[in-house]
Formats: structure tokens, C-alpha cells, sequence
């Protein structure tokens, strides 16, 4: 890992290479317009992204290099930044342009922002603080026409990123959590073994087959085949095979339909997080996007209520700390993932 600069503040945040070498989404691509400064936090740095008049987004240090002020506490004034303590300007190049004071005189070269690459995907905005080994995670369905997409969220979770993306990954908790619409605490479903298949691309399970009373934003029953992916350590994916079932859970032949979900993470710190998600889904008709977002937004309250509890706060990758049955493999094999990536920031 090369950082793009060394951190110049006292608490620099997280220093653990193979979290700084991620992409890591920051928000929505509509989060983002021109003329207004944004102050976000990642891995404990604080950051300013702004957008400029011809749409292109800049995330930098929230610092000025002249006295380290917050930017963010500054203003855009014609496609720059205009630092609140003295009035330097940065254009969108990182390149300071004026200083008031001497106005006449041509800003030092050294008088740059410090900015971190930004790549705009699937309506998310990653960034990332050190120098990616891949690149962001592929997203087939947000170019398959058969899908309908909806980009969702924020979620903020006082919680570890891992212990959250796991709960994401997990089809035992269901019946529990989302009792009524994911599973049934009376009737919950007996998970048969499954597999997971860890390669050097990350994680893909074998199907795993539910039954939710309201399997989704359409509130019908639905025989649920989840399959779950891990490419990256702080992005998930998943896919709902579902057939509708009849009152009896039979199969109602020829409704074959297929949900999923990009779910990504972004670590705020070892025990914040934010929840963003692109939700897929084939559907005809299908819900309406705020359907599909006030659906996510009743499912996650009810993760969150759960996953901002758990203890330790930070997920422990030792397997001989918590207690694993053969129905949470896929939560193995993803400590295991964390284990051979050598992440150390927010683990133990
Ligand atoms: S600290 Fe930014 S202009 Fe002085
Ligand atoms: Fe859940």
C-alpha cells in the first residue's frame, strides 16, 4: 500500500493497510450536487467531497494545508473551494488559486488538498484512502435489462462493519428477526447443509431454501432460494431465487422470479457503520422503489436492534471465540476470508 499522502492529523484513523487499499462506498451518486460541501468520515478520516458544475466529484482531506482548517466548513464559490479560515481557494484539481491576502502572488506549488480517487457505480460513490488491489466489485444486474434497479438507503449502524455485513449473510436469523415477513419464530425453517466454495475471488454459497410469509415488497408468500457471495470485505451480495406459494407453501408453477441485493458497508470506524444497498429484481410488475426501500427500511431497524448489541463489538476472526454450528458456515467462511485478507482494523 502507498498512501496518496501520509495522514498530517494527530488521530489518523485506521492504519491497517488492507482496509485503506479498499474501495469503500461514501454515498449515493444523488447524495452529491453542486455548490455544497459535504463532510463524511471513513476509517475514522475525516473527509469533504464536493461536485463540481460539470458533475465530477472530489473527495479530499477535510483539511487545508495552509493551518489545517475544515474545509468543509467553507463554501464553493465558482468551482472552488474556499477555505473558512484565511480564503485560500482550491480548484478542482487540488491546486490552490488565490490567496486573499496577497492576491497578486502566485500560490506556492505545495499549496494543494490532498484528494482521494472516486469512482461513480451503480448510483454509489466509492472512494478509497490508499492504492486498490481490485477493482470495485462487479454488479451484473445493474446493466441486465431483465432487472429493475433501485439504489437504497443510508442506514447508520453504531455497530462493526463485519459483525453487519455477517448478519447480511445469514439466513438462520430470519425467522427471529423478521418474524412475519422473512421467516415464521413459530414454524422456522430447518436450513439442510449447504456449501460454500471459497476461492481467491472470495465466497459464493450453494442455495439455502426458505419460506417467508412476505418474502418481498410485494407481501406475498414466497419459497425463497438464497444464494450469498463476498467478494470484497465490506460488500455482499445475494440472490432470491422465489417461486409464490399457494396457503399450503406449494409451489405455484411458472412464477419463478429472481431478488437481489449489493449490499456495501462503509466503516466509518471499528464500531460504526453505513448501509447502503442496489436493490435488483425481475418482477413484472414489481413493487415501486419506495416499496422496495420502506421493505428494506423495516428489515435493517430490525437487524440493527440486534447487530448494535452484539459483544464483542468487533467481530472476533478467531473461531474458537464464539460458537459455530454447521447451519452458520457461510459465517465461518467469512472469518475465515477476513483471516486470509490480514485485516486487523475492527477484527479480533
Ligand atoms: S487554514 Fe485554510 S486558508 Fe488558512
Ligand atoms: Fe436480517
Amino acid at each position: 500500500m502507498t498512501l496518496a499522502h501520509p495522514p498530517l492529523t494527530v488521530d489518523a484513523g485506521c492504519k491497517d493497510p488492507a482496509m485503506l487499499d479498499e474501495w469503500h462506498v461514501i454515498g449515493l451518486t444523488g447524495d452529491f450536487t453542486s455548490g455544497t460541501l459535504y463532510p463524511l468520515r471513513l476509517l475514522e478520516r475525516d473527509l469533504v467531497a464536493w461536485r463540481d458544475t460539470r458533475g465530477v466529484l472530489h473527495v479530499w482531506e477535510d483539511l487545508c494545508v495552509h493551518r489545517g482548517a475544515p474545509l468543509s466548513k467553507g463554501w464553493v464559490r465558482d468551482d472552488h473551494v474556499v477555505c473558512p479560515y484565511h480564503g485560500w481557494r482550491y480548484d478542482g484539481s487540488a491546486r490552490c488559486t488565490l490567496m486573499p491576502a496577497a492576491p497578486a502572488d502566485r500560490p506556492m506549488k505545495k499549496a494543494r488538498t490532498f484528494p482521494h480517487p472516486v469512482e461513480e457505480r451503480y448510483g454509489l460513490v466509492w472512494t478509497t484512502l490508499g492504492t486498490p488491489t481490485a477493482p470495485v466489485p462487479a454488479f451484473a444486474e445493474w446493466s441486465d435489462p431483465s432487472y429493475h434497479t433501485v439504489v437504497c438507503g443510508p442506514w447508520e449502524f453504531r455497530a462493526n462493519g463485519f459483525r453487519s455485513l455477517e448478519n447480511f449473510l445469514d439466513a438462520t436469523h430470519f425467522p427471529f428477526v423478521h418474524n412475519g415477513t422473512n421467516g415464521n419464530a413459530d414454524a422456522p425453517d430447518v436450513i439442510p447443509p449447504y456449501e460454500v466454495e471459497v476461492s481467491e475471488e472470495g465466497l459464493v454459497s450453494s442455495e439455502i431454501a426458505v419460506r417467508q410469509p412476505e418474502g418481498d415488497a410485494r407481501g406475498v408468500p414466497v419459497i425463497s432460494n438464497y444464494t450469498y457471495s463476498v467478494h470484497r470485505p465490506l460488500v455482499g451480495h445475494l440472490r432470491k431465487r422465489m417461486v409464490d406459494a399457494d396457503a399450503d407453501w406449494n409451489p405455484v408453477p411458472g412464477t419463478e422470479h429472481f431478488y437481489t441485493n449489493l449490499m456495501t458497508i462503509q466503516p466509518v470506524s471499528e464500531k460504526e457503520c453505513v448501509l447502503r444497498v442496489v436493490a435488483a429484481f425481475t418482477m413484472r410488475p414489481g413493487p415501486s422503489d419506495d416499496e422496495v426501500r420502506a421493505r428494506l427500511h423495516v428489515v435493517f431497524t430490525e437487524d440493527q436492534e440486534i447487530v448494535e448489541r452484539q459483544r464483542p463489538e468487533r467481530i472476533p476472526a478467531d473461531l474458537r471465540f464464539e460458537l459455530h454450528h454447521r447451519t452458520d458456515l457461510m459465517g465461518q467462511r467469512y472469518r475465515q476470508y477476513l483471516r486470509s485478507k490480514k485485516i486487523s482494523y475492527g477484527i479480533i
